[in-house]
């Protein structure tokens, strides 16, 4: 709480001595009045994935900032028309990589976070928000099973929690001398992992990887004998990289028994959450994702399974004090701060010092909608998936892959050979109707399915697999 000995003299906006930049409550009620109108509009319309701009206006939109200003209106005009020759993630049809449907909640409170432009990378300026972030950030913890050692810290996504995990994780296992370092992976575990390695500074041979079983989870006897063998070979393994809800068919890695190896190996234990973590929240997902609480460090993507707009991560690690270790720096002109000791400094706990103040784009929504809003918009996409593969299961031309462990379903041609499934996908996505993706896996090009958008209803879906059915035959004579 701020004391003021005298009240402060009120600053009225925009005096005749004000800069420019110093705008009056007219001017600025007119843009936020204009720009409600531009976001309002946005949410309408979702009816395709494909872009709907098919010619943004180049010239105009490369041209260097002006001397003079610009009036608003041809402005946000401009970005409405580059935006929308964009793909569409949100729209229900886009069912591709890994979608972020992008709650508009959410993209309003990144608005009024940085209206308020509260500095929380340490929590004295802002204890209130810090207390705010923690305590949600703990709930997250809690949900997925951690102890009270527990801290969770938002990023900009997950590759970032990556990075933030792997540099600890090397920093705790190994110290300085890490050139020998080793850390296992699966041919499905995300690209970040083996990124984030490369930028800490791990030699290109630290990415082991580990053979998978046919629904592509990882092996744990053929990951003790590789990391049996890296020692022999005077290796240092320090770091194994589960997944729950891998980005090519959303399979959830054994998870008790990597903990279990984790232990006896004294490895660091990561699971990529990115896309799973989010339906910790249902019943199901919780039943799949068993052993996760036994991770040192989850990262899970709230633009993901959580329905966000992009740039929302939340990295949980099952003992704070080693990302304080990693990463807690103080110079002279931060020595004043600090006096909220029972509250994180977050700059402690990551690279970042200003930052974002996420927490915000995932309070607001939670509380808004409530819980069981998102649990059961989850529960829905675990319902479409089984709907869709038993329907997908049914077309006489298609192969499809394993049931869905979560909400991804794979499928390919039958009879075909890569590039005629590589066909499929594009006369798919050319109908407009739906934007589906593909991925090499187990050496042949398949076709994904990702349900994970909270505008999608079964109607969408079955006009979709519609699509699909009628698309899949043999193509017709030109
Ligand atoms: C399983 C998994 N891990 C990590 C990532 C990377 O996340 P981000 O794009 O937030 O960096 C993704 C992205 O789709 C993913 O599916």
């Amino acid at each position: 709480v701020k004391h003021h000995a005298v009240m402060p003299v009120p600053i009225p906006l925009a005096t005749e001595n004000a800069s420019p930049l110093e705008w009056s409550e007219p001017q600025i009620r007119e843009l936020v009045e204009q720009a409600t109108t531009l976001m309002v509009d946005a949410q309408k319309n979702l009816d395709t994935a494909l872009p709907t701009e098919p010619e943004p206006p180049w010239q105009e939109l490369v041209r260097p900032p002006q001397e003079c200003a610009t009036s608003a209106g041809p402005l946000l005009e401009l970005f409405a028309r580059a935006a929308n020759s964009s793909y569409d993630h949100r729209a229900p049809g886009f069912l591709g990589y890994v979608p972020s449907s992008g709650l508009a909640t959410s993209a309003i409170a990144k608005m009024i976070a940085s209206t308020f432009n509260c500095f929380t990378g340490v929590p004295d300026h802002a204890p209130a928000l810090v207390r705010m972030e923690h305590a949600l950030m703990r709930w997250v913890c809690e949900l997925f099973g951690l102890p009270p050692t527990a801290i969770g810290t938002m990023t900009s996504g997950t590759s970032m929690a990556t990075l933030i995990v792997v540099v600890t994780a090397r920093q705790h296992r190994l110290g300085d001398h890490f050139a020998q370092g080793t850390a296992y992976v699966t041919a499905h575990t995300h690209q970040c992992v083996a990124k984030a390695l490369r930028i800490a500074g791990l030699p290109p041979g630290a990415v082991r990887t580990v053979s998978t079983d046919d629904e592509g989870r990882m092996d744990p006897d053929a990951a003790v004998k590789l990391i049996t063998a890296d020692r022999r070979a005077g290796k240092q393994p320090f770091l194994l990289a589960a997944t729950a809800g891998t980005t090519n068919t959303g399979s959830i890695d054994p998870l008790p028994e990597l903990a279990a190896l984790a232990d006896t190996e004294q490895l660091w234990l990561h699971v990529d959450a990115a896309y799973g973590g989010g339906f910790q929240l249902t019943q199901r997902g919780r039943t799949r994702m068993n052993g996760i609480e036994r991770a040192d460090s989850i990262a899970l993507d709230p633009s993901k399974s959580w329905f966000l707009p992009f740039g929302t991560g939340v990295l949980l690690v099952r003992d704070a004090a080693t990302l304080h270790h990693t990463f807690a720096e103080r110079h002279d002109y931060m020595t004043d701060l600090d006096k909220y000791a029972e509250v994180p400094s977050y700059t402690d706990l990551g690279p970042e010092l200003s930052r974002e103040y996420r927490a915000l784009q995932l309070w607001l929504p939670f509380h808004l909608h409530g819980i069981a809003a998102f649990r059961d918009t989850l529960n829905t996409m675990l319902d479409l998936a089984q709907h869709a593969h038993h329907r997908l299961t049914a077309i006489p031309h298609l192969r499809t892959g394993p049931p869905p462990q979560l909400s991804i379903i794979t499928f390919r041609l039958r009879d075909g050979t890569d590039q005629d499934n590589r066909d499929l996908l594009r006369r798919i996505n050319r109908t407009g109707q739906a934007y589906l993706s593909g991925s090499v896996i187990d050496n042949r090009y398949t076709l994904r399915l990702v349900l994970l958008n909270h505008r999608l209803h079964r109607d969408h879906l079955d006009q979709t697999l519609n699509t699909i059915a009628a698309t899949c035959g043999p193509p017709r004579a030109p």
